[in-house]
């Protein structure tokens, strides 16, 4: 395939070519409408014969519905997918630090190795729990970002192009996972998440050890190797390393899928205890001085006071006298050395045994070569025999005590985790977008910090639809993983069943934008204790534009449109045709549908007839959009009216052109603060902050001070400091009432043809 640098795919130019293979060609590119950086993936259609091209074109377009889904900060992001001149081609995050390749070659410490791997066994899990198997585990799909983050790649990639490769590329020779990672029984086309596990294993044991465990001249030579020769013992390339280290990677690569552990999400379990040193024969005070540890657990140690970081801190902290004096907060200062340190030793552990990995080899050819000499060898080394495929069974008749690896989860002590339940994909998937990208910046300006409470802030965005179920399952997964910290969800409706559980559970939820009165009060008028929101709730939002309407647009009519299955639509509605009527506006029409709705023409007659000054919609923006365009269409030139509903980059300006919306945020706010927000976002994401990623940014900050003035990650504790505390935000001051409410005041845009605009300011 000829190179394309400088063509353009789609509205993508580009750029260079990352790297190909046999099946397709990777290219960084340029996305000329979001103004970033991404990696396309272009399938090499004359990989494949051309019966098998249509059926695989389809594959590849459902394929990649289902991994645009799949949102993990440990997954490559997928972005878009098209086809160009009949080739398909995924458009992918473009991440820039390499690959785990480059780790290769030399051992690299367990510690190390698993703290690499933890991250990707996780994002594995999300998969199996989705039912995606990766099927192409292996070092070169394992990116690091530049700070070091790894990131799975080529997701499915494997399973869409399964038709190809049965047709084609088992004749060449090649396949599409990758033989030396394969899982014997993958060469059956024997799929599950068990031949992940297997992978992984592999890839852990060429990390921990340096070589590969299983290598020939043909694959069909590595297939014999996988399926029949037991695993050669780790310790044969690293002498000390601890039994419960090959323990876990005896358990992995067992044969037999049923041997190896149970699930992904054991595994990792497993990984974690690993990256934390917990293996026989290393003492705490042995791990402390010369071992690798990850960064955090260094940083522990050392604290500093508030001053040193007051002022990038700042906009947020009360700066009221009931700010507790000098909060401490952890920092960096050891950061460079530890990371020297690091290197130095994994220089020295590597030079040590580097050319084992040959000398090894040359042994296990021998031992299998002449079986007889079997026997001696293994008196004097512990070398590989059957029964070690059982490592327990081995294990117990050491005479030491072996520390056993739980299969149960165990949270890392290094990490906080906070989900975040973003619409990603369903009707309004900007909202979810923003509103991970605010969360994410917010985070990754504590993790520069050195996170809280000297841990790592770990995001999971979970995407939850704006719709009640996918948002419950979210919750309910997050939950599941230990998680006691949600940010979300955007939409009322998907937030008030997940206020329930979190609330059942003890789970601290913050929602960012969602305005019903219902997420943060129950049924009964009981405000719900582990529940909070950043933002102003619907009865004033209604108001406002009732208050804006009458007062600044000096109208005294008004017709009002409900989604009556959309408790988020109807409270608006509800709460402004009351303050209109209170005011002496008149209603003089109102009318009902639903999501489902598409064609809004018999309503649209109905306003018609009606004569209204104004007509209120305060549904999302993609229902503006839509019953906007039909009443231009039919000359109806009344201004709509909205709520912050409408704020998205996708609202379609000339459907709503002419009209106004409450809102929460507006960039062109002059408070210092803001301003440097918006340049920093803009920086960043190529775009200015909508309401939801300033709301979304200043979530995180809240909850991440809470946490960080409570001193503890307990829940509990957290929401009791929430309560009275003072917060100073993009979007505003935040006091909380009983109801965990916080008075705001509410801006109003304008829509143009040109963009949306600030109107004006209206306070409580
Ligand atoms: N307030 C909306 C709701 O409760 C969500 C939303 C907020 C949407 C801000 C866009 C902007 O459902």
């Amino acid at each position: 395939m000829q190179d394309l640098s400088g063509r353009s795919v789609g509205r993508y130019r580009i750029v260079e070519k990352l790297g190909a293979g046999g099946m397709a060609v990777v290219y960084k590119a340029y996305d000329t409408r979001l103004e970033r950086d991404v990696a396309v993936k272009l399938i090499r259609l004359e990989a494949f014969p051309p019966e098998v091209v249509e059926h695989m074109l389809k594959r590849f377009e459902r394929e990649a519905k289902a991994l645009a889904r799949m949102d993990h900060p440990n997954i490559v992001p997928v972005y878009d997918y098209g086809e160009y001149e009949g080739a398909p081609y995924l458009v992918m995050r473009f991440v820039q630090g390499g690959t785990l390749k480059s780790r290769t070659g030399k051992p690299v410490h367990y510690q190390e190795a698993a703290r690499l791997l933890v991250p990707i066994a996780r994002a594995l899990d999300f998969a199996h729990r989705q039912n995606i198997v990766h099927r192409d585990v292996k070092p070169a799909n394992i990116l690091l970002t530049t700070s070091g983050e790894p990131m799975l790649s080529d997701f499915g990639i494997a399973k869409i192009l399964e038709t190809g490769e049965a047709a084609t590329l088992t004749g060449t020779g090649g396949g599409v996972g990758t033989p030396e990672y394969m899982a014997p029984e993958q060469w059956l086309n024997q799929i599950s998440p068990q031949t992940d596990i297997y992978a992984l294993g592999v890839v852990l044991y060429e990390l921990v050890t340096g070589c590969k465990p299983y290598t020939a001249d043909t694959p069909a030579g590595v297939l014999l190797k996988q399926a029949s020769e037991p695993l050669p013992s780790p310790r044969n390339f690293v002498q000390d390393l601890p039994k419960a280290v090959e323990e876990v990677l005896y358990k992995a690569l067992a044969k037999k899928p049923e041997e190896r552990y149970l699930s992904m999400q054991d595994f990792a379990a497993a990984l974690e205890l690993l990256a934390r040193g917990v293996a026989q024969g290393e003492t705490a005070t042995e791990m402390s001085s010369e071992t690798p540890v990850a960064t955090t657990q260094i940083l522990e140690d050392s604290t500093v006071t508030l001053d040193d970081r007051a002022s990038s801190l700042m906009p947020f902290l009360a700066q009221s006298a009931s700010l507790p004096e000098s909060p401490q907060h952890a920092v960096v200062p050891h950061a460079q050395q530890a990371k020297r340190k690091l290197s130095k030793w994994l220089l020295y552990g590597g030079l040590g045994i580097i050319g084992l990995c040959v000398l090894a080899g040359a042994i296990w050819a021998a031992i299998n070569l002449f079986p007889a000499l079997m026997a001696n060898i293994t008196q004097k080394t512990p070398l590989p025999s059957a029964d070690l495929i059982t490592p327990a069974a081995q294990m117990d008749t050491e005479d030491q005590p072996v520390a056993t690896v739980p299969v149960e989860a165990a949270p890392s002590r290094d990490e906080l985790k906070i989900a975040v339940l973003a619409p990603l994909s369903g009707a309004v998937p900007s909202f979810g977008v923003s509103t991970r990208d605010g969360v994410q910046m917010a985070i990754d300006e504590w993790n520069d910090r050195g996170g809280v409470l000297g841990k790592k802030i770990v995001p999971m965005v979970m995407d939850s639809q704006c719709a009640p179920d996918p948002a419950v399952q979210a919750i309910h997964a997050a939950i599941d993983d230990g998680v006691r910290f949600v940010i979300g969800e955007v939409c009322s409706v998907a937030s008030i069943p997940v206020a329930e559980i979190a609330n059942g559970a003890g789970v601290l939820q913050i929602s960012p934008t969602s305005t019903n009165p219902g997420v943060t009060v129950d049924a009964n008028g009981k405000t719900r204790a582990f529940v909070y929101r950043a933002c102003f709730i619907d009865p004033y939002q209604g108001n406002v534009m009732a208050r804006f309407a009458f007062d600044y647009l000096n109208v005294r009519s008004a017709f009002v449109l409900r989604d009556v299955e959309n408790a988020y639509v109807v409270g608006l509605a509800d709460s402004f045709a009351q303050s209109f009527s209170q005011m002496g506006g008149k209603v003089v029409g109102e009318a009902a549908y639903t999501a489902a709705d598409t064609d809004f023409n018999t309503i649209l007659g109905e306003v018609a007839a009606a004569k209204p000054e104004v007509i209120y919609l305060p549904d999302y923006y993609n229902i503006a959009n839509l019953v906007g365009a039909q009443a231009k269409k039919r000359g109806i030139w009344v201004p709509f009216l909205g709520g912050d509903g409408w704020d998205s980059e996708d609202l379609d300006l000339k459907a709503v052109q002419g009209g106004y919306f409450t809102n929460h945020f507006a960039p062109e706010d002059p408070r210092g603060e803001v301003q440097e927000f918006v340049k920093k976002y803009t920086d960043r994401y190529h775009k200015p902050p909508d309401a939801l990623a300033a709301l979304a940014y200043d979530t995180a900050n809240l909850m991440l001070i809470a946490i960080q003035k409570t001193g503890s990650d307990d829940p509990r504790q957290v929401a009791e400091m929430l309560q009275p505390m003072e917060f100073y935000g993009v979007t505003g001051a935040i006091r909380f009432d009983d109801q965990h409410n916080p008075q705001k005041s509410a801006v109003i845009m304008k829509v143009r043809d040109d963009g949306v605009h600030f109107e004006m300011i209206v306070n409580p």
